[in-house]
């Protein structure tokens, strides 16, 4: 049941624990342990910045997550204090047993009432926000550093970029709502953020129309995403002048008139079976500019920012990633850029090969499954899955993808479609299933994953099928 949100409690928490910590800097090792994703590296910078301002003796490390054997080769490494962000919350007992009172997990995850209200652990749910919907790690860990010193309010967009990467852009019209939103007042306040509202499309200030609305894949236009020769032919067919001057122009450069035209030309293709106004609706709402950031990078696009983020995460580069979160707009930013590149071919590919091999998506009532198995990889199956949510055909659904994890195990990650009209709690779920079956699972009511034995899968199926209501 929902508390009313206790900002000022969450506030007090942060003071206490942010003074004990710097009471004894100098004398101290901390380790910021922080996710690979987005919210993940967004919320271990933030952290990790707003200590080492403070003198702190810390180091920032990140993990694709965390088991039990990643705790104990954690705790051999022998730091006087462990801040987990974006992890760990599921695994309270087994972080007491290896480091005892030597560790803070700041997060947002769902987890049961009494490892919630440990002194050690201080989670959105606690202090009646909505980790799914109005706190992310990154606006978690952003009023930790707001509460250790006040001038941490540069820190704010930070909070922004994790909560959009989390997809908890979920007020109206795709507005933050909760502690997002008080982050992202304190980015507008300080001059750091303007929010308007615009077609949300990726590169709508620094691309053609075409190119931009190819490279857009939430939602996931069918036909579009990814093929930016088929949106140039249905452009021109359209008459929208898509040249000025004898150069492309942007979205953002559109009058109203021809955003609107534009949104019905998309809708008109995409929007053909799950009805198109659904399909506009998807298509419009607040955009967050990241006003220092240069114009031709996709750092001045909040969510871009998130999307150079995860395929930082995603493809093996999260220093880099930490190190953007950090400043580097230098060779980091360059590195990031180029493997941002490599992300989306990657992903393109994963969704065609997934779309185009009749047999992998398989739907049971509301929930399809995606057997990935062979053809996705296991770290771009989140993202994957994510995406295929997002596109017409899936979004009243919810969708279960899979890839293979090692000999012997599978990964499986679990998306709820915006449109999906059940009630289920898909934390809840993965991690019921899972353990029925042997695994490990959890996560958010609308965005979860598990581990499970590759012998289990058909067993796990059934579990899900028969919880959703097939
Ligand atoms: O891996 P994926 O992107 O599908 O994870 C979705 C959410 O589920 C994340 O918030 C992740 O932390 C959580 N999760 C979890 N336990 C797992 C796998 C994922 O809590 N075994």
């Amino acid at each position: 049941m929902a508390l009313p949100a206790d900002f000022e409690g969450l506030t007090a928490k942060y003071q206490t624990l942010g003074l004990e910590i710097v009471k004894s800097a100098a004398a101290r090792r901390v380790l910021v342990v922080t996710h690979i994703d987005a919210d993940g590296l967004c919320s271990g910078s933030v952290v990790f910045a707003s200590l080492m301002r403070k003198g702190v003796n810390v180091a920032v490390r990140t993990v694709p997550e965390l088991d039990a054997g990643t705790i104990a080769s954690l705790a051999s490494q022998r730091y006087d204090l462990y801040i987990f962000t974006d992890l760990a919350s599921s695994l309270i007992s087994e972080l007491e047993s290896a480091l005892g009172g030597r560790y803070l997990v700041i997060d947002h995850h769902q987890v049961a009432e009494d490892d919630m209200k440990r002194p050690s652990v201080v989670n959105a749910w606690a202090y009646g926000y909505d980790g799914g919907a109005e706190a992310c790690s990154s606006s978690m860990a952003y009023f930790f550093a707001l509460a250790l010193d006040p001038r941490n309010t540069d820190l704010s967009p930070l909070a922004v970029i994790g909560a959009l990467a989390d997809r908890q852009d979920r007020g109206h019209e795709r507005s933050l709502i909760g502690l997002n939103k008080a982050a992202a007042d304190d980015a507008g306040a300080a001059g750091l953020l303007t929010v308007s509202k615009d077609l949300l499309f990726t590169g709508r200030e620094t691309r053609p129309i075409h190119e931009s609305v190819a490279l857009t894949s939430t939602p996931y236009l069918r036909g579009l995403t990814g093929s930016k020769d088929s949106v140039l032919a249905l452009l021109h067919q359209s008459g929208l002048p898509l040249k000025e001057g004898g150069s492309w122009r942007t979205i953002s450069s559109l009058t109203p008139e021809e955003k609107m035209k534009l949104t019905e030309v998309l809708a008109s293709v995409v929007g053909a079976s799950a009805g198109a106004s659904d399909a506009i609706s998807a298509l419009v709402g607040d955009v967050f500019t990241l006003e220092p950031e240069d114009s031709f990078t996709p750092l001045r696009d909040a969510r871009e920012f998130g999307t150079l983020l995860n395929s930082c995460g995603r493809m093996g580069a999260s220093g880099t990633g930490i190190a953007i979160c950090l400043g580097d707009r230098g060779a980091a930013l360059k590195d990031a850029l180029k493997t941002l590149g490599e992300y989306r071919l990657a992903l393109n590919k994963a969704l065609d090969a997934l779309a185009n091999s009749g047999d992998r998506i398989e739907r049971h009532g509301k929930v399809v499954f995606a057997r990935g198995e062979g053809i996705v990889e296991e770290r771009l199956l989140g993202p994957v899955i994510s995406i295929l949510t997002s596109s017409p055909g899936f979004k009243d659904s919810v969708v279960v993808g899979s890839a293979a994890s090692g000999e012997s195990e599978i990964k499986i990650s679990a998306r709820e479609g915006d449109a999906f009209a059940g009630e289920v709690n898909l934390g809840l779920l993965m991690r019921e299933a899972a353990e029925s079956v042997g695994g490990t699972g959890g996560g958010h009511s609308m965005a979860a994953g598990a581990k499970i034995p590759a012998s289990a899968a058909d067993r796990f199926y059934a579990a899900v099928a028969g919880r959703v209501g097939a």
